[in-house]
């Protein structure tokens, strides 16, 4: 297993692409605090996770990332119960489909408080845990394309996975002597409600031409980069933007 003992967070853990990086971990052996919006979305996930593997340590919580206090809080709770973190998935996010024209500062304003804020607050806090544990860490922040080629109608979130990813490598060069690796996945589309709420049918169709593996990805296909990422088969892989998008974006 790769992941054995290693305490885990994964934010927006509780459905689509952070619930398949939860159940991998927990496969690899992790130790697995998944995060959601609302304590009753976290603990339905902590059962379901539960139900599959009897045996796995794993617990739901509410997670307010887009308030400071709750969020040092909540880890200096993670770090007295668990004595270390090593590895953090800032995965939750959210989208807006408004076009520049139309877009109000309040809609702007909530993408970047979860997206990028949510982040930076969640990667701060761990951060200063993990330099003190002193073993390192790894910290992998879930980008997207549009964070590198844009697209229409999504202004506020192209901008926010842009900001992902420059704050990927910047945490990156920063943090690398203390052994803790900063690194971006950057997915393409995925079949989660995310894409469900605010794809088209004939968007998504159309999209679907544009990618060389001719589909939309499964969670599922997400779940393994992270763990490539979270573990010591990446202990020479930092800064990296790593695209995993059918080949949409090359
Ligand atoms: N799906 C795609 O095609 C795609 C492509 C590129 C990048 N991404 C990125 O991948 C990540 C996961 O996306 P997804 O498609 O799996 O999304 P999703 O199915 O919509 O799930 C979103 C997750 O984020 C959590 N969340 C939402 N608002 C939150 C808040 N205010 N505070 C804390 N947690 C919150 C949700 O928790 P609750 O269940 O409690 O609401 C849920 O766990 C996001 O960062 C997204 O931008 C997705």
């Amino acid at each position: 297993m790769k992941l054995e003992g290693k305490v885990a967070i994964v934010t927006g853990g509780t459905r689509g692409i952070g619930k398949s990086i939860v159940e991998r971990f927990l496969e690899e052996g992790a130790i697995v605090i998944l995060g959601g919006s609302r304590v009753e979305t976290a603990k339905k996930a902590e059962k379901e996770c539960l139900e599959k593997y009897p045996n796995a340590q794993v617990v739901g919580v509410e997670m307010e990332l887009t308030s400071t206090e709750k969020v040092e809080m909540l880890i200096s709770k993670i770090e007295k119960e668990y004595g270390k973190i090593d590895i953090l998935v800032n995965n939750a996010g959210i989208t807006t489909t408004q076009s520049i024209l139309e877009l109000t500062d309040s809609e702007f304003d909530q993408v970047m408080q979860l997206d990028v804020y949510g982040i930076m607050r969640m990667t701060r806090a761990v951060s200063r845990v993990m330099v003190k544990q002193k073993s390192g860490g790894s910290i992998i922040n879930t980008a997207s394309m549009v964070g590198i080629y844009g697209s229409p109608r999504q202004p506020a979130y192209s901008c926010a996975k842009a900001a992902v990813l420059g704050f990927t490598k910047a945490c990156a060069k920063e943090l690398g002597h203390q052994n803790i690796r900063v690194n971006a996945v950057a997915p393409g589309v995925v079949g989660t409600d995310m894409v469900k709420e605010n794809v088209s049918d004939e968007m998504l169709e159309s999209l679907k031409k544009m990618i060389p593996l001719e589909k939309m990805a499964d969670p599922k296909e997400l779940a393994g980069i992270y763990v490539y990422l979270a573990s010591s088969d990446a202990s020479y892989t930092t800064g990296a933007v790593i695209s995993v998008d059918g080949g949409l974006v090359m």
